[in-house]
């Protein structure tokens, strides 16, 4: 796997391609395989909102295509409101939905799934595991 770096600034690519008209909070995710393919993703609102999609669920959605759920390995999250600015904010963490997707991918594989947790500009951050985020989860083995 690569550095989390170059990951955190995929992210932010992503983010800029939110759209988020509605919570005006924009959300971007980078999804690097064990062999250090990358597949992105933004969160997507809708005018019904609660069909508006996380970044991590579009993210997982677009690296099933490209890499298999089953080889996902590291996972970053950058998010803030959409006017924010270049001052940096708290770290974003994953919603509970999306932390039961992510462990989907982890039981798939039987690896843990990294998770690099950022603001927008990537400059906070926490590093944690999905076993850390969702412990005791309801998982392909139950
Ligand atoms: N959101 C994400 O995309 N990922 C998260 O981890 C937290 C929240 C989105 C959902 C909604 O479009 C907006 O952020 C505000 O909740």
């Amino acid at each position: 796997m690569s550095e989390p770096i170059p990951l955190i600034e995929a992210a932010k690519v992503a983010r800029e391609r939110a759209y988020a008209p509605y919570s005006q909070f924009h959300v971007g995710c980078a999804v690097e395989s064990a062999d250090g393919k990358v597949a992105l993703g933004a969160n997507m609102e809708n005018a019904c909102y609660r069909l508006g999609v996380c970044a991590e669920q579009s993210a997982l959605t677009a690296a099933q295509q490209a890499f298999g759920l089953e080889n996902v390995r590291r996972l970053v999250v950058v998010g803030g409101p959409a006017n924010s600015g270049a001052e940096a904010g708290a770290p974003v963490t994953p919603c509970g939905g999306c932390r039961q997707a992510i462990e989907e991918a982890a039981a798939l594989s039987g690896h843990d799934i990294e998770i690099v947790c950022c603001d927008h500009t990537g400059e906070q951050s926490i590093s944690t595991t999905i076993s850390e985020l969702l412990p005791a989860a309801f998982s392909l083995d139950d």
